[in-house]
């Protein structure tokens, strides 16, 4: 079986262009696929977050995505930091990336833009963290979105430069897996094109009913259609894009006809929508709350998800110290 990686920037809630954007899919692909995913934490030290961010955030991200679906005994879970030979594997990696190439790549050129007073070596090397996480499982494909594909092409020179240096066919060069293209792209709650973090358009998987609700029922839209089967303008485009995804085909098609009718009332639509999106989000909601609330279980997912990983990276890095010319430890 295919071998799937996926790293998880411990970052936030998840919303509802995450859910329909990527974690449906992980929790689809831990069937087909010999699947793992893991919170990069280690990652998240290049913004410098304090013990207390990491240790909410980490616990946030994890209680959500088993809550969404994410099934330890198909796909083990884990926190990067708790399997310590990726860092070795880092170092092996960093020995052969050149400073040039790590200074060419756009999202290190965009963190050097963006905060300049923080440009540290850990942002440099970041795509050599991400083909430690990637090569130690010897992973075939790697579920990323676009952003990710210079790190992904560092990853693969990173496999093949390793292969050359020591004349041997060792590491696989990982194919990036886009699923992004053929799902959806979730549109905000405030018009624009898509439902983002930064950008405050969220409908959150943890937000309560009252919330689903008021952002529902307050999303943009205009006066209405003046014309028979008048095109939409894109507000009301994404509404319903939204409409489609929360409450399906059919109900989307339904009020379709009412607006070509021009009898669309867009508060009928969004009362509705908000029904769906509750009917949707409860159960979601109900075990992220259990989840969160149990420490033990949570330990006990992270732990057996490091023993599996943990096990495989062993393996891997007495081969790669073999082949380095490092004694067995
Ligand atoms: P945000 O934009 O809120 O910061 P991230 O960049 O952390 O979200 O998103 C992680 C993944 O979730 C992305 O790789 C993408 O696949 C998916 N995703 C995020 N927002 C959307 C959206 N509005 N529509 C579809 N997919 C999305
Ligand atoms: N860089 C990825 C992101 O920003 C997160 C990540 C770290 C990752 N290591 C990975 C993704 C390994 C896939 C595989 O989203």
């Amino acid at each position: 079986m295919e071998r799937v990686i996926s790293g998880i920037r411990p970052t936030g809630n998840l919303h509802l262009g995450n859910y329909f954007g990527a974690v449906k899919s992980f929790v689809k692909m831990q069937d087909e696929y010999d699947c793992m995913f893991f919170i990069a934490d280690w990652h998240s030290l290049t913004t410098h977050p304090t013990p207390e961010n990491i240790r909410k955030s980490v616990k946030t991200i994890l209680s959500e995505y088993l809550a969404c679906g994410i099934d330890p005994e198909k796909a083990p879970i884990y926190v990067q930091s708790d399997v310590k030979q990726v860092l070795e594997l880092y170092l092996y990696l960093n020995m052969n990336a050149y400073l040039g190439e790590l200074e060419r790549v756009t999202s290190f050129k965009e963190k050097v833009r963006k905060q300049p007073d923080n440009v540290n070596a850990g942002l440099l090397t970041y795509p050599c963290l991400m083909a430690a996480d990637i090569l130690m499982h010897k992973a075939d494909k790697v579920p990323v979105g676009k952003d990710q594909e210079q790190n992904m092409e560092m990853a693969r020179l990173f496999a093949r430069r390793f292969n050359r240096i020591y004349n041997v066919d060792y590491f696989k060069e990982p194919a990036s897996f886009y699923f992004a293209h053929k799902a959806v792209k979730v549109p905000g709650l405030d018009g624009t094109g898509k439902m983002g973090k930064s950008e405050g358009n969220c409908l959150y998987l943890c937000d309560d009913e009252k919330t689903v609700t008021k952002k529902i029922m307050r999303a943009v839209t205009d006066q209405g259609p003046t014309q028979l089967n008048q095109e939409k303008p894109e507000v009301i485009q994404n509404l319903f894009t939204l409409c489609e995804l929360i409450c399906g085909k059919d109900a989307a098609e339904y009020y379709n006809d009412l607006y070509n009718n021009m009898q669309i009332r867009y508060g009928d639509m969004k009362k509705q929508m908000a029904a769906d999106a509750n009917a949707l989000l409860a159960p979601i909601r109900e075990r992220i709350l259990a989840y969160s609330s149990d420490d033990a279980l949570l330990d006990r997912i992270m732990r057996q998800g490091a023993e599996k990983a943990a096990a495989r990276a062993e393996k891997t890095i007495e081969e790669v110290r073999e082949i380095i010319g490092f004694r067995k430890v």
